[in-house]
């Protein structure tokens, strides 16, 4: 039996979201119905919304979601109803060729429900990141729900579902920062700025954030930054070498995903540095670099995939330091709005006046 909730969809390129009635299939095997508590809306939703990621209209919107699971389908043993989850849009397959290498992070294969969720006239969605989540209830595979303390917030941990996670795991896994470490992150939105408060848990001694919209150089200090930067006044790479001593950083995180700015990230390292690209580029972007330089500068070149995070080791733990006092997931949360006021969200994130706005059921 299927049940009827409300949703917010993108019907066709450009057009404003709307909330609708969607139909929620029964769970089969190995899937889960979520009752949602809270989504924060990301710059990947509108990018679904522009067309950007491919163009299977209508979308169903929202994937950084907590909530809690109300249905379970065959065999699914990790949760069961009742349990307080955070959503993930990496659920590990076990058995592909990197599960298999024990790298589950860069898992190959990752699970998504098989049924699709409908409109009423039975028109099949696809929601966003296989997850779907600015809805009252939504389908996912059951790997893609990670128990967390029911003791959090869901507006706060929630955001650990994509952007937060990315950034955070951007500094301390796919940068493996560490203590005494110098990092530097370029664009401090959501993501940059979780990469800052990543940098600062694992140690890091001087993080620089850089940013051409000063009210985000205010918000990247309280999350730890040593030294700020304002990319429209300044040449970052100059003064992310004047803050670590004339050399460069040993980790420089790029969280804007821009040719310049991977440019930038290139060269305000330090010899033998790493550099993490995080900020997702476009299709049309290029880079040309002086290969010698790529050969002498050394290090390392990386990219990061929801910040190589694996959702049942991470998850669980920020959000224990979340609940000590050492991860501020609430300062990311700008604003609790309610589920018709997404398409507002869009604007306030394009003008950046938000971290997060959040949909709170
Ligand atoms: N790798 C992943 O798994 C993953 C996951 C989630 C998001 N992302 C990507 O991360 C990126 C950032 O996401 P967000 O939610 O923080 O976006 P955002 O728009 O909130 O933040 C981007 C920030 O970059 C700044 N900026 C823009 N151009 C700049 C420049 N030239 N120099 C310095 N700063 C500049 C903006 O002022 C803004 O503060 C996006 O590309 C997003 O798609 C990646
Ligand atoms: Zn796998
Ligand atoms: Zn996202």
């Amino acid at each position: 039996m299927s049940q009827e909730v409300r949703g917010v969809i993108s019907r066709s390129k450009g057009a404003p979201v709307e909330v609708t009635t969607i139909v929620v299939p029964d769970p089969g095997p190995g899937e889960a119905i979520v009752r949602i508590q809270s989504c924060g809306v990301c710059h990947t939703d509108l990018h679904y919304r522009e067309g950007g990621i491919n163009d299977e209209y209508p979308f169903l919107l929202g994937h950084e979601a907590a909530g809690i699971v109300e249905q379970v389908g065959e065999g699914v043993t990790d949760v069961a109803p009742g349990d307080f989850v955070v959503l993930n849009w990496r659920a590990v397959c076990g058995v592909c060729r990197a599960c298999r290498r024990g790298r589950p992070w860069y898992c190959f294969n990752t699970h998504n429900a098989k049924q699709r969720m409908t409109l009423t006239d039975g028109t099949e969605l696809s929601p966003a990141l296989g997850i779907g989540a600015f809805a009252e209830k939504t389908l996912v595979h059951a790997g893609q729900c990670t128990k967390v303390d029911p003791a959090a917030r869901p507006a706060a941990v929630g955001l650990l579902g994509c952007g937060v996670m990315a950034g955070l795991g951007a500094a301390m896994n796919t940068g493996n920062v560490t203590r005494g470490d110098s990092v530097a992150v370029i664009g401090c939105g959501g993501v940059g700025d979780a990469a800052v408060a990543g940098a600062a848990l694992a140690g890091a001694t001087t993080i620089v954030a850089v940013d051409t919209d000063s009210r985000k150089l205010d918000w990247a200090r309280k999350f730890g930054a040593t030294h700020t930067v304002n990319a429209s006044e300044t040449d970052p790479v100059e003064a992310i070498r004047a803050a670590t001593g004339g050399f460069g950083a040993d980790v420089v995180i790029d969280a804007v995903g821009r040719p310049e700015t991977w440019k930038q990230a290139f060269y305000a390292r330090d010899l033998a540095g790493t550099v993490v690209l995080v900020g997702v580029p476009t299709p049309q972007m290029q880079i040309e670099l002086p290969l010698l330089d790529v050969f002498g500068r050394g290090g390392a070149l990386k990219s990061s995939w929801y910040g190589d995070c694996l959702p049942s080791r991470d998850f669980p733990m920020l959000t224990e330091l979340y609940l000590q006092g050492r991860l501020d997931l609430d300062a990311f949360v700008t604003e609790e709005i309610a589920l018709d006021q997404v398409e507002n969200a869009f604007d306030r994130m394009h003008h950046g006046d938000v971290l997060r706005s959040v949909v709170v059921f």
